[in-house]
């Protein structure tokens, strides 16, 4: 179930009808899909792609996506800094980042063109799409664990255009449930850490 916070405002959102109705009006879907027992822990790709394929072709039909595949990422993957830091910084794709999680956790923020910058945990259950030209960064929660069908248009779209702003290192990407978070960690997400 996703949370939303909207630090500027010291609101957290934690309704499915709010979530999606914030969303909404910058043009982002959300939806929380029943995952128990759908996968087992160790399904392959495949079997992942089979078990969702009513969700996968809805969407296609929905957003004029023609592929899909899975991403797993966890924390013991080599190179896997390089690879989170290329999507901590604010940036935008050629097309929508659509993302179904079905394990872990992520943590998108998103800097509308109106409006404050927010932030959306995701989890299991969770699909997400943030539309193509919206400025945004991703980083994972603490326990570097997420799981995840994407959907595409065509893949070249989805490399990051970056920006340049440096504005995702005012925000804390910590997650929102205590047992993301490292021991002593203070249970402050997503505020800013430089003064406005
Ligand atoms: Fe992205």
């Amino acid at each position: 179930m996703a949370l939303l916070r909207i630090a500027e405002e010291n609101r957290l959102l934690k309704e499915v009808s709010e979530i999606r109705g914030h969303l909404a009006q910058h043009g982002i879907w959300y939806e929380s899909w029943p995952v128990e027992g759908r996968i087992g822990p160790s399904a392959t790709s495949e079997e992942i792609l089979t078990a969702y394929e009513p969700e996968i072709e809805a969407l296609k039909r929905r957003g004029g996506y023609v592929t899909a595949d899975v991403i797993d990422v966890t924390a013991d993957i080599p190179g896997l800094q390089a690879m989170l830091d290329k999507f901590n910084k604010e940036h935008t794709h050629a097309e929508d980042e659509v993302r179904f999680i079905v394990r872990g956790h992520g943590i998108f923020h998103i800097h509308p063109p109106t409006g404050p910058v927010f932030s959306i945990e995701v989890s299991a259950g969770d699909l997400i799409n943030v539309p193509a030209g919206t400025p945004h960064w991703f980083d994972l929660c603490a326990d570097r664990n997420i799981r995840a069908i994407r959907l595409f248009r065509e893949k070249a779209g989805w490399s990051p255009l970056y920006t340049g702003s440096d504005i995702a290192t005012r925000f804390e990407p910590l997650c929102f449930g205590p047992s993301h978070l490292p021991p002593g960690t203070r249970v402050t997400p997503s505020l800013p850490v430089l003064p406005a």
